[in-house]
């Protein structure tokens, strides 16, 4: 992890622009992609073959470990869940699928939750709710206002509808690391007051992870996927941003 937060050239964010529609594009192909019947290992095969062909590296494989190129936590998994062969999607689950690349040394990192089949109306309502967090979050990424603005977005839209906010798994800074200062909550904490101050030309992963209902997590043995503590299904977000003078610029997201 870098040391400091870093104030990208417009250089640099001409490049993260790159990664992060490759990302983009990554996750509208894998929502075509899901339905009844598709393992999550096949996600991952045609995540990984598309980020490569288009001259992209999947970032997740091998950091710290982890063993493929995108994480797919399906249903109570929140996040960090690893494809499997065994893992079939069936009617009725939802998926969230996480992705990063890199090109030319710059990172893109994005998160979507998408339903399988028709699923029941609390649970569309919490993918509709975690998806709002984000935007309601990323209109605070201005210059001036600080991470707790943020965090306060996220959290007071999550909890108006009566859903848990993770806070155990946080966003970030991103650039050329993946995971770079400052750590980005959604929740406010008394400890951390404002925040740093953003500037234009930061750049942030704001990741809101949502449940039905508890905020804790339990961690499986793989030693990676972090599932709810109570069972309650749950949503993630994510997309890369540009910290702006009067608005943010959202990379990972493609039309
Ligand atoms: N997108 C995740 C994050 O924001 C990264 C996945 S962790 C990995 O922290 F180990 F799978 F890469
Ligand atoms: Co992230």
């Amino acid at each position: 992890m870098a040391e400091r937060i870093t104030i990208k050239s417009q250089t640099q964010l001409d490049k993260m622009r790159v990664a992060g529609r490759l990302v983009g594009e990554t996750l509208n192909l894998l929502e075509k992609l899901v339905e009844p019947g598709i393992t999550t290992y096949e996600l991952n095969h045609e995540a990984e073959a598309f980020i490569r062909k288009n001259g992209g590296i999947p970032s997740f494989l091998n950091y710290n470990g982890y063993p493929a190129s995108i994480c797919t936590s399906v249903n109570e998994q929140v996040v960090h869940g690893i494809p499997s062969k065994k893992v079939k999607l069936k009617d009725g689950d939802i998926i969230s699928i996480d992705c990063g690349a890199i090109v030319d040394g710059w990172h893109g990192d994005a998160a979507r939750t998408f339903s399988v089949g028709s699923i029941a109306p609390e649970v569309q309502k919490l993918i509709d709710v975690t998806r709002e967090c984000f935007f309601l979050g990323a209109e605070q990424a201005v210059e001036g206002n600080h991470l707790v603005d943020i965090a306060r977005a996220v959290e007071t839209h999550a909890k108006e509808h009566g859903f848990g906010v993770i806070r155990e798994m946080v966003g970030h800074g991103i650039g050329t690391h993946m995971h770079e200062p400052p750590e980005v909550p959604n929740y406010v904490d008394i400890r951390m007051g404002r925040g740093t101050r953003l500037t234009e030309g930061m750049t942030l992963a704001i990741e809101p992870m949502i449940s039905l209902g508890t905020w804790r997590l339990v961690f499986a043995d793989d030693g990676w996927t972090a599932s709810t503590a109570d069972g309650s299904m749950s949503a993630h977000y994510e997309n890369t941003i540009i910290v702006g003078k009067k608005s943010a610029e959202v990379l990972t997201l493609v039309q």
